[in-house]
């Protein structure tokens, strides 16, 4: 069976050309790039052209990377390396409702520690307003952290606007652009970002290695200590195969972006009109024009999206109900619940994701599988008979 792969937000094949990058630094110039010697120091230098590809990917210097396990480690140093770095100034933080675990679980850390934290809520289609994020400042406030693009429903924040309330609050900004960065053009300028999470492995890189942005001048504590890597800030010795594979990637991504956020955007146009006209009682979680090209997140009333996508997974089609991490557990989204959706509403939800290998002929096989799926789901569901009054 063709197998068709529409979970590019939970994570991405590695890229051929990234693969081949990282070989040699397995076992070629496996050295210790701290090491001295010439083994060392082609590690060393694979380690800052890397370092310089992805810098040049969000515009800033390469001084300003600090290489991390992966995007989850990267938003932990974020917010708690900069809370521990600021803690003369103040004890508060100020995140969303319909942040990533790896920001939320931080945060529920933080202030079992004694720190505050302020939970923006969002509107129905997932954005957060500045103006929120303006009232909530308190002199107190060290850091606000909002996603640049919501994994689940792929809404893409107004981060500019939200720097511009925090700079004339004198307040540090943090975004987590985990899903954003390889998919829409990010700037660290234009953003007014101080600091920015990446995840190698959602940009065809490998899975265990990513970056945090901090911009020069920002106050910001580690929070693994040894041996003094990355300028002290992460220590460890370098992930140098996975730096190497950040690196290249991060260089396909700068070629390709334009042109590849262009095509997925109109298999994705494509996917929602059909589906949104040809399903009855199905809606688009996130906002329409605002949201990462790659995106696709429905809700059908009267099934349950795990029904759906172990359904869609024996006619080969990898999907999810939303987050990879939480698609374990049967728990509505806290994305789709802070959305203001109703818990049996949110339980019906599938996320399509689009990517690389994505082709036309894949849309085709979804939109001639889902509505057959969706209709024979229905008529076995409990939940349709209860919503129509008995004859
Ligand atoms: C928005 C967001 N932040 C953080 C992470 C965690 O990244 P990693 O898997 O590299 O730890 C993910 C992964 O799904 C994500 O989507």
């Amino acid at each position: 069976m063709r197998r068709i792969y529409l979970d590019y937000a939970a994570t991405t094949p590695v890229h051929p050309d990234v693969l081949e990058a990282m070989l040699p630094y397995f076992n070629q110039s496996f050295g210790n790039p701290s090491a001295i010697y010439s083994y060392g120091q082609e590690a060393r230098s694979a380690v800052d052209q890397a370092r310089e590809s992805l810098a040049a990917l969000i515009g800033c210097r390469s001084e300003e990377i600090i290489f991390t396990s992966g995007g989850t480690e990267a938003d932990n140093m974020a917010l708690t390396g900069v809370l521990m770095a600021n803690e003369k100034k103040g004890n508060h933080i100020i995140t969303c409702a319909i942040e990533h675990h790896a920001i939320l679980e931080t945060c529920h850390q933080l202030e079992k520690r004694g720190y505050k934290v302020s939970y923006l809520p969002v509107d129905s289609d997932g954005l957060v307003s500045p103006d929120d994020v303006r009232q909530a400042i308190t002199p107190q406030t060290v850091l606000v952290s909002i996603a640049l693009a919501n994994n689940e429903i792929g809404t893409i924040q107004p981060i500019a606007g939200i720097s511009k309330v925090a700079k004339e609050a004198g307040v540090l900004l943090h975004t987590d652009a985990v899903q954003a960065v390889g998919r829409i053009p990010v700037d660290v300028s234009e953003l007014g970002v101080d600091l920015l999470s990446i995840s190698s492995h959602k940009l065809y890189g490998p899975k265990g290695v990513g970056a945090l942005y901090v911009k020069k001048g920002t106050r910001i504590s580690p929070i693994l200590y040894g041996g003094g890597q990355e300028r002290g800030r992460r220590s460890g010795t370098e992930n140098t195969a996975g730096i190497v594979g950040l690196g290249k990637a991060a260089a396909l991504a700068h070629q390709s972006l334009a042109k590849e956020a262009e095509r997925l955007t109109a298999l994705r146009e494509r996917l929602i009109d059909s589906i949104l006209g040809g399903i009855d009682h199905s809606r688009l979680n996130g906002h329409r024009q605002q949201r990462l090209p790659n995106n696709a997140n429905f809700g059908f009333d009267f099934v349950e999206g795990e029904s759906i996508v172990l359904n869609l997974d024996l006619k080969g089609i990898c999907a999810s109900t939303g987050s990879a991490c939480s698609s374990a557990s049967l728990e509505p989204s806290h994305v789709l619940l802070a959305l203001g959706i109703p818990a049996q509403q949110a339980h019906g939800s599938l996320r399509l994701t689009l990517g690389r290998l994505t082709t036309d002929e894949d849309i085709d096989t979804v939109l001639e599988v889902l509505p057959l799926i969706i209709a024979r789901l229905r008529a076995m569901s409990p939940l349709l008979k209860k919503s129509q009054p008995a004859c």
